[in-house]
C-alpha cells in the first residue's frame, strides 16, 4: 500500500459572507513537491490559502482537507500551525514591542511544544540570517515595524526556516514585489530546501519570474473558484503568453 500523500484537498467548497468563493477544489501535494497556483484577480487563490490555514472568516461548507494522514478540516489555525502547516502572511501585522527574536521564540515553542533558550535560538537565527543574507541587527527589530518589502519577505523566509514546517503556503499575489523581494523568496526557498528537501510548497503567484526560479513540479490554474487546468511549467508559460482569457471564456460558458 502506498503512503498517504502529505497534503490532500478533496472537493473543497468555501464561503465568505454567505458567498461561495471556492466551488470544488481538489489538490494533492506530496512531500518535496512544489505546486504553483495561478489565476486572475479574484479567482479565490488567497481564499484557498487562508482556508487551508483555518482562517475563521472562511467557512468550509463541504469537502475535506487531509494533512499527514489527519483530517484537519475542523482544526483551528493554532493546531494546524503546530502540526507543521505554514502560511507566509500568517503574521503580517506589526506587533508593537515584539522583536523578531521574541516572536520566533514564541512561535517555535508553539510549534515544537518545548522551550528553547534565548541563546540557543539566537544561535539558530544568526546562522539562518547569514544564509539568507540578512543583517544581524534584524533579530532585535520590532516585528514588521518599518520593514521594507524585501525585509518582510526575508522575515517570512526566516520564519519558515526556523519553524521547519512540513508544508508551506506562500501567497505572493497582492504586494507589488520588486525584483529584490522575488529573489529573496526564490533563494530563501532554495536554501531551506537544501536542508529539508521533503518540504512541500504551495506557491500562489502572478510572477512568471518567480516560477522560472522555483521550477514548480506542478502548476494549477484557478478560475472562478475551480481548478480548470493542471500541468507542469508549460502551463505557466501558456498563461504568460495567452493570459487566462481562454479558460475564463470556457468557465463562463460552462456556468451559463
Ligand atoms: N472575507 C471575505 N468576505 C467576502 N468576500 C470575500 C472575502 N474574502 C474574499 N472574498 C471575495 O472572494 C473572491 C476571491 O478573493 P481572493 O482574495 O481569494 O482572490 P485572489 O485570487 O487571491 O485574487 P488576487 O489575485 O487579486 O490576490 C473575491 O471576489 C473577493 O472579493
Ligand atoms: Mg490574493
Amino acid at each position: 500500500m502506498s503512503e498517504a500523500p502529505l497534503f490532500e484537498i478533496d472537493d473543497l467548497h468555501v464561503s465568505a459572507d454567505g458567498n461561495e468563493i471556492l466551488r470544488g477544489v481538489s489538490l494533492t501535494i506530496r512531500a518535496g513537491e512544489i505546486h504553483a497556483l495561478m489565476g486572475p484577480n479574484g479567482s479565490g487563490k488567497s481564499t484557498l490559502a487562508s482556508s487551508l490555514l483555518g482562517s475563521p472568516e472562511y467557512e468550509v461548507t463541504s469537502g475535506r482537507i487531509h494533512f499527514q494522514g489527519d483530517d484537519i478540516t475542523e482544526w483551528g489555525a493554532d493546531d494546524r500551525g503546530r502540526s507543521g502547516l505554514f502560511l507566509a502572511f500568517q503574521y503580517p501585522q506589526t506587533i508593537p514591542g515584539v522583536s523578531v527574536l521574541n516572536f520566533l521564540r514564541q512561535a517555535w515553542s508553539a510549534r515544537k511544544g518545548i522551550d528553547l533558550s534565548m541563546l540557543e535560538l539566537r544561535l539558530q537565527i544568526m546562522d539562518w540570517m547569514e544564509r539568507l543574507d540578512m543583517d544581524p541587527s534584524f533579530a532585535d527589530r520590532y516585528l514588521n515595524e518599518g520593514f521594507s518589502g524585501g525585509e518582510k519577505k526575508r522575515n517570512e523566509i526566516l520564519q519558515m526556516a526556523i519553524l521547519e514546517p512540513e508544508l508551506a503556503i506562500l501567497d505572493e499575489t497582492d504586494s507589488g514585489l520588486d525584483i529584490d523581494a522575488l529573489r529573496v523568496v526564490a533563494e530563501g526557498v532554495r536554501e531551506v530546501r537544501k536542508d529539508r528537501p521533503e518540504l512541500g510548497l504551495l506557491v500562489v503567484t502572478h510572477y512568471q519570474r518567480l516560477l522560472d526560479e522555483l521550477q514548480p513540479s506542478h502548476v494549477h490554474v484557478l478560475i472562478d473558484g475551480r481548478i480548470v487546468a493542471s500541468g507542469g511549467m508549460e502551463l505557466a508559460h501558456r498563461v504568460e503568453s495567452e493570459g487566462f482569457e481562454a479558460w475564463q471564456t470556457a468557465a463562463a460558458a460552462a456556468a451559463s
